[in-house]
Parts: C-alpha cells; structure tokens; sequence
C-alpha cells in the first residue's frame, strides 16, 4: 500500500480542462458562485465523479457529494473536498485542486481495486468565496450549522438576486439530508509565501486565523462639487478613506498574525463633480487570537466614531462573518504529516491566513489541510499557479493520510 500514487498526470490534465470554464485573458479563471461557469463546472465534475463510479448527491445549498462506497456502510465517510467557485479575478487552482485532488484519490483506489472500510466521498461546497454571496464559506456553513438555509438562501448580489433564485437557476437546490463524516481532510494551495520561500513541498496546516468581515455604510450628504464650500461638507468618501487607513493601521499595530483589508468600495451617486453621500466598502480582519481579534475590532469601532465626528458623517459596522481561529484535529494533522515523511516529501507545520470549508467542517467533525506551494505565494489573482509536481505530491498525502482514516478493508482480486 505504502507504494500506492496517484496519477499525476491526470490530476493535471483535469485540473487544465476544468480551468478552460470561466478561462480568464490570464490565465485564471472567473467562475463566481451559481453563475452559469459555476453550472458547467459542476456539471463537469458530476460527470466525472459518476464515471468513475460514485454516487453523486446534492443538499439543499448545492453541495455536491461523490460517494465511494466502503466494506462497512454504517461508517460515516472519510470526506475529501474544496470549492469550484472562484474570485471574480481568481486562479485555476484555489478549491478547484481541492475537489480534483480529492477525485483522483477515488480513481487511484478504483485503479488499484482497494475498497476501504469506511465509505468516502469527494465534496464540492457551494459558495466558499463569500464574493459574489455572502457570508463566506456558505455552503460548508450550512452542512455544519453556521448558517440556516433559510438565511443564505435570502441573500441577495449587487443586483439584488438571491441566493435561492440562483441556486434554483442553474439547477443545483438538491434534497439530500446532512451526514456525519468520520473525517475531512481538503488540500489545497498554501496561498502566501511561507512553502516557496523555505522550499518546501507540503504544509501540514495545523489551523487556520479567526475572522470577522463588516459589511460598512458611511453617510454624508451629496452636495455640488463648487458652490460648498470645505468646511460644510459632509464627504462620505473622506470619511470612508480614513476607515481605510485605520484598518491599515490596526492590522500593522496589533500582533497575533493581525490582517487586516478593504477590498470593496462603492461610491454613490459616484459622479466627478457631486460630494459622495454614501459609501458603502467592507472590512475584512483576521488574527490568530480571538482575544486580539476582540481588540482590532473594538479598536476599529472606536476610531469610526471619531471619524463621524471629524467628517460631520454617520458610519455603520455590521459584522457578516464571525470564525474562532480554528485549530484541527491533531490525529488527522498527524495522518498527513506521517504521510508526508513516509513519501519522503520537504514538509512543515503551517497555520492558515485564508479561511477554507475545513473551518466550518471542523466545528462537526475532525478535519485536518495538506497545502502545495504557490508561485510567489500569490492568489486570489489570474496569475496563480502551481507545479504539476507538488499538486502530485500533495495529492499523494491527502490519499495516504485519508487511507489511514478510512481504513483498507482489502484489494479486490481484479486488480490484484
Ligand atoms: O477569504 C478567504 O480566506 C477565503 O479565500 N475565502
Ligand atoms: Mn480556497
Ligand atoms: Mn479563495
């Protein structure tokens, strides 16, 4: 068994065929959330997973779950997945690795007839960008009882669809009930620097950074660009500039691995010669301490109310996401780091700055990362990319490091 591979090179080629939909000038990949690129990419992954024998169901937020049966089926699954949904400007591997890493596990153990004993399953989750929808990490938040159906189904895009008319859309608002999983593992691209720059191939995730993500809305008033004068404005886009810097400023000043971002802004009436009256961004803060994650946020709160009073403006925090810093299971973190030293793979401990499904997964059920590198450590960017090579290696610890929590009930005489 120890001998055991994946096919490299047809974890690669499906990678590259699945990157053709939603294929960006860049060579990324633009596939966000319940869209039709979404659609086809299910659809090609649920062709996929039925040709090599799985059975394909899906849950009422559109999670698509590929089962491989086991010897013993009272056994909850061994899961393995990611997410088919991208950034508006994202990669062709962040999640899409995940999910294709975790169906070459199943095609390996169906090309060398291993039927273990629990059952496993490949696991796509709808919406884990928070993007398009919010919240993030949508439908692993469902299954493990972040979020009610009901509330993300009600969410609504900038143009005011809804999670639920586009779920219903593309044909993906399914009826199968919540399982328990026995474990989780899902592989994926490191996303910073850390592997690249120590050369290492395998990062044994330990955990991830808690979040918190604001939804903000400042407001001033519109006025005429000439006649008001400095001093009588009420400059919603001056008082959103500051919060920006402020964010800035709070993720450089506090420790614990402090981040902090603004990546959306949107100023109304946004034409070059009104006073914005409204702005509308967002607030995107993590850290590896709860207790300091408190802090930047309370911090954050407290220069907004000096801001309302330096730019005669009114500016509302509404938190969106809440994540604990997550830590994984230590068994199965043990399972990937023992396969990557039985494989003979570079590796080091490593906690995660981006949030994955593992973080929601973890709250039910034992989850545990393996992470590849990434060229220069960036994503979330057309650019992304990732050697043929470490996606193998990669995959090959996620197949040993399931096997192991699954359990080899025995080889079947074809393939012997
Ligand atoms: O935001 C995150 O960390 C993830 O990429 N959704
Ligand atoms: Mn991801
Ligand atoms: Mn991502």
């Amino acid at each position: 068994m120890n001998d055991l591979r994946i096919d490299g090179k047809r974890l690669w080629n499906s990678l590259m065929e699945l990157a053709q939909i939603g294929a960006t000038p860049k060579g990324g990949v633009r596939r966000l959330t319940l869209t039709d690129e979404d659609r086809r990419a299910r659809d090609l992954f649920c062709r996929w997973a039925r040709d090599a024998g799985l059975a394909v169901e899906v849950d009422g937020i559109g999670n698509l779950f590929a089962r491989r049966a086991g010897t013993d089926p009272s056994l909850p699954p061994v899961a393995m997945g990611s997410h088919l949904d991208s950034q508006p400007s994202g990669g062709k591997f962040d999640g899409a690795y995940g999910v294709m890493a975790g169906l070459e596990v199943l095609r390996t153990l169906n090309d060398a007839g291993i039927r273990t004993r629990a059952p496993m399953e490949v696991v796509s989750w709808t919406n884990e960008e928070g993007s398009r929808f919010t919240p993030v990490l949508m439908g692993s938040g469902v299954f493990s009882g972040v979020f009610t159906l009901e509330h993300v189904r009600a969410q609504k895009d900038l143009e005011g669809v809804s999670v639920g008319d586009a779920l219903e859309k593309i044909g993906y608002a399914g009826g199968a009930r919540a399982h328990r999983l026995s474990a989780y593992f899902e592989a994926h691209i490191e996303q910073g620097p850390v592997l690249e720059n120590e050369g290492r191939t395998i990062g044994v995730v330990l955990g991830a950074l808690g979040q918190r993500w604001y939804d903000v809305t400042v407001t001033g008033q519109d006025a005429h660009a000439g006649p008001t004068p400095m001093e009588l404005r009420q400059d919603a886009l001056i008082g959103a500039s500051r919060l920006v810097l402020e964010v800035n400023r709070i993720a450089r000043e506090f420790p614990d691995y402090a981040r902090g971002t603004v990546g959306f802004l949107q100023v109304k009436p946004n034409s070059r010669n009104v006073i914005p009256g409204e702005v509308r961004t967002t607030v995107d803060f993590r850290n590896a301490k709860a207790s300091t994650l408190d802090a930047m946020c309370d911090e954050l709160k407290r220069v907004a109310k000096a801001i309302e009073a330096q730019c005669r403006v009114s500016i509302e925090l509404r938190e969106n996401v809440y994540f604990k810093p997550c830590e994984f299971d230590p068994a199965l973190v043990g399972h990937v780091r023992a396969a990557a030293a039985a494989l003979g793979q570079s590796h080091r401990d490593i906690v995660s700055g981006a949030g994955h499904d593992a973080v929601s997964i973890a709250r039910i059920a034992p989850a545990a990362m393996v992470f590849v590198p990434c060229a220069g450590g960036i994503s979330h960017n057309e650019i992304e990319s990732a050697t043929p090579a470490d996606l193998a290696a990669g995959c090959d610890v996620l197949l040993h490091a399931a096997l192991k929590a699954a359990g080899v009930a025995g080889v079947s005489r074809a393939a012997a």
